[in-house]
């Protein structure tokens, strides 16, 4: 619900490859495509492949053809397992669907392997079969599984066996995946385990059945016709989150309304567990701060208040009663205008432990936000506030309680810093909070693939504990060695027939689940699985569109928040650029944009040096060191730490301020490419898909056009600097698009309070 908010940065001398790099990598890659397509049977026509809604998601199952068809049918003849469970019966039905699919033949269900091909899957517990086999199930833990070629009396087969029916289920998807990306099945030993052990989907969802930042139609969950009606999409839901090993849904907003503990309520969220539970998933709830005197009619919400408690304790038992297996709750506490124990004059941790002591006899966790920000006027810098809150917390939270961290200080924005919090907190379970559905990097119709960003977190390293102390072991618990460990990410589904609002969209549940599973994986290798799976295995098409996908998030850095800018996007909707935004009268400064760019005559960029706010002094040493150098500064990353002469010298060679303004023409550039790149595409793509992704393209391109040229009128109106060459001016007057507002927007919270534009829309 903040007002405009962002930010970006991070290694563009380092990580990123130089402008010229991406356009050439794409054709190239239109080169190797039109070579593929000139050496291998011709792509079938558009015209001739049935149109697809995108449903189905990654798990379509489309028939293979050509020579792996033989091989896998070899491989796939009986299916020996046992459907003692309803998590069994769902592994057994997913290969049934999966292998019918695939193939165009069932294997035959069987009570023994007879012949050759047979697929056996099962627990020591299910099945005696994988009990004879010496398979070594313990380093699985309790939720990974193996894939392996054994023989067994004299027969080839197959086994998919793990320690818990979910494993199974998690081994059936692994073991299809493998098919619909033609792998070879030949000769496997594949063991794997997540490596974090709640992989959480975040589902910002109304009980209005609206959806806050979601750009993807309305909530997926019915709540007026629950508990009666369940929708079979639960199920398909269901089937999509595990066969990515997701295994936790928040299922309403964290702006939590108190009604979502009403028993009314609390008999919706018990009949959409049952559902998910099948699939390995557990239910949590978002539940607000002050709930026991809004629901439970209490005087105060005060923490430490001996009634709050036994309101806590008893409410949390009612919840346990229905629903065993409750995951447990999550807090947004002290932010953005939600009540908090700071208005008892409790610390975050005396707030937490209330909530903890009530879920720990059952089992449940405790997901508290560190996405905490002071209300005033005048607040210090927003980028040091969640660290100086929690920091000196370290070590007092509960051990079933976890700080849930944004990836970066601000809030989702197309690049960030890491959050100061990683590293900082041995003594807490901290967990990885991420943004799936795009709120700040175009929302439904631009085409970034998240994967990048996701990985650029992770992969981040703090040097808390020296080289190495990368976020991806904070968050698994590897580097600090806590036993709970968790990944939440905002989830980007809802009603819409596609589930995210585009078919690309999909791309980023599937690798936030992916990386939740294995943090270590890279986002090349799961966009390349995913294109597999989506679209088709013909490398003409995989080539360009994993190239795409791999560059498309630097694309919207470009054009959106180059160079480390942040929060320049308009007020509550949060889409199209407003970088002009000025703190109002009784508006927090952070609520503005102005605040972020610190825009001036002399310069640009927020000082957070010594010099300035200091906010650089919150990393480790070796980090806060190459941070605060303008030698070692990676140049993504640079007005979030430093305000510059527009006139500062890049180690390009080229002006800051040159160097601003052919970012934003680079972003602009990128999706022209990406669209014309796309257009060549046809014949490997259905026209149903194939239309949504083209006209999406359009409308990418008109949005980066409006970012660009707003951004650099607005900008040049202060530095007052030529345009450097080649680079156009903006098509209007700055007045022009400061005057332009979309006032309605999916996702945005209530509508936003700017006249309709009488002027028209930006070209
Ligand atoms: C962002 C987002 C809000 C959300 C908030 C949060 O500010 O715009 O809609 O409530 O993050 O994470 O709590």
């Amino acid at each position: 619900m903040s007002t405009a908010i962002s930010q970006s940065g991070i290694h563009e001398q380092r990580r990123r490859a130089p402008g010229w790099i991406l356009p050439l990598a794409i054709a190239a890659c239109l080169l190797v495509a039109s070579l593929a397509r000139a050496d291998s049977p011709p792509g079938p026509a558009a015209a001739a492949l049935p149109a697809e809604d995108g449903y189905r998601l990654w798990l379509r199952y489309v028939p293979v053809q050509g020579e792996w068809l033989a091989r896998y049918r070899a491989a796939a003849t009986e299916l020996v397992g046992s459907d003692a469970s309803p998590t069994l019966r769902a592994a057994q039905a997913e290969l049934l669907r999966g292998l019918g699919g695939l193939l165009g033949k069932t294997p035959r269900p069987a009570n023994g392997v007879t012949r050759d091909g047979a697929i056996v899957f099962g627990t020591p517990g299910s099945s005696a079969l994988v009990r004879s086999l010496p398979l070594d199930l313990q380093r699985l833990g309790a939720q990974g599984y193996l894939i392996r070629t054994v023989t067994i009396q004299g027969h080839a087969a197959t086994v998919i066996a793990a320690n818990s029916d979910v494993g199974v289920l998690y081994g059936a998807f692994g073991f299809l995946r493998l098919l619909q990306t033609r792998r070879s099945i030949g000769h496997l030993d594949l063991a794997t385990r997540p490596k974090i052990g709640r992989r959480v989907l975040d589902h910002w969802d109304n009980l209005d059945e609206t959806v806050e930042r979601g750009y993807a139609g309305d909530s997926l969950w019915q709540w007026s016709e629950l508990p009666d009606y369940l929708s079979p999409r639960y199920t398909d839901y269901a089937r999509a989150c595990a066969s990515v090993g997701i295994n936790g849904a928040v299922l309403n907003n964290v702006n939590a309304t108190p009604d979502i503990l009403e028993p009314l309520y609390l008999a919706k969220v018990a009949a959409l567990a049952r559902v998910l539970r099948t699939y390995g998933i557990k239910v949590y709830l978002a539940v607000p701060f002050s709930v026991p005197m809004t629901l439970g009619k209490l005087q105060t919400a005060d923490p430490l208040d001996p009634k709050v408690q036994a309101w806590w304790t008893a409410k949390v038992d009612e919840i346990y009663r229905d629903i065993p297996d409750f995951g447990g709750l999550v807090m947004k506490a002290n932010s953005e205008g939600q009540p908090g124990p700071r208005d008892y004059g409790r610390t975050q941790a005396q707030g937490a432990d209330v909530l903890a002591r009530a879920l720990a006899p059952h089992g449940g966790i405790l997901m508290w936000r560190a996405f905490v920000y002071s209300m005033s006027a005048k607040s210090e810098d927003r980028a040091k506030q969640a660290y100086d809150t929690f920091k000196p917390l370290d070590g007092q939270f509960a051990a079933n309680a976890l700080v849930q961290v944004k990836n970066g200080p601000m809030d989702f924005q197309p690049r960030e810093p890491i959050h100061p919090l990683f590293g900082a907190m041995p003594r807490t379970n901290l967990m990885l909070e991420l943004e799936v559905s795009k709120e700040y990097l175009g929302q439904r119709t631009s085409f970034a693939y998240l994967g990048p960003l996701f990985e650029e977190a992770l992969r981040t390293d703090t040097w808390a504990r020296g080289k190495g102390s990368t976020v991806a072991r904070i968050v698994d618990g590897s580097l600090y060695g806590e036993r709970l460990t968790a990944i939440a990410g905002v989830s980007n589904i809802g009603s819409d027939r596609n589930w995210c609002g585009s078919i690309f969209n999909q791309a980023n549940w599937y690798v936030y689940g992916r990386l939740a599973w294995d943090p270590q994986l890279s986002s090349r290798t799961i966009a390349a699985e995913w294109v597999r799976m989506t679209f088709t295995n013909d490398p003409a098409f995989v080539a360009p569109v994993v190239q795409m996908m791999m560059s498309s998030r630097e694309a919207v850095v470009d054009y959106m928040t180059p160079l480390g800018l942040v929060s320049q996007m308009a007020a509550n909707t949060h889409f199209g650029p407003a970088p002009w935004v000025a703190p109002g009268p009784g508006m927090p400064p952070d609520w503005s944009n102005t605040y972020y760019s610190h825009a001036f005559a002399d310069g640009v960029g927020f000082d957070r040096t010594a010099s300035g706010s200091d906010a650089v002094a919150d990393y480790a040493p070796h980090l806060a060191a190459e941070f605060a150098d303008l030698a070692t500064c990676p140049d993504d990353l640079l007005l979030w730490f430093h305000h510059l002469s527009w006139d500062y010298r890049m180690r390009s060679g080229r002006t800051l301020w040159d160097s601003l303004v052919l970012h934003y023409d680079r972003g602009v550039g990128w999706v022209k490419q990406a669209r014309a790149t796309w257009g060549t595409l046809a014949p490997y793509v259905d026209p149903q898909r194939y239309r949504m992704t083209a006209d999406f393209f359009a409308i990418e391109q008109h949005d980066a056009e409006w970012w660009r040229d707003a951004s650099i009128a607005y900008f040049q109106s202060i530095s007052h600097r030529p345009l450097p060459p080649g680079v156009a001016p903006p098509p209007d007057t700055l007045q022009h698009y400061e005057a332009f507002c979309v006032p309605y927007n999916e996702g945005a919270v209530g509508h936003t309070a700017c006249p309709p534009a009488d002027v028209t829309v930006p070209r």
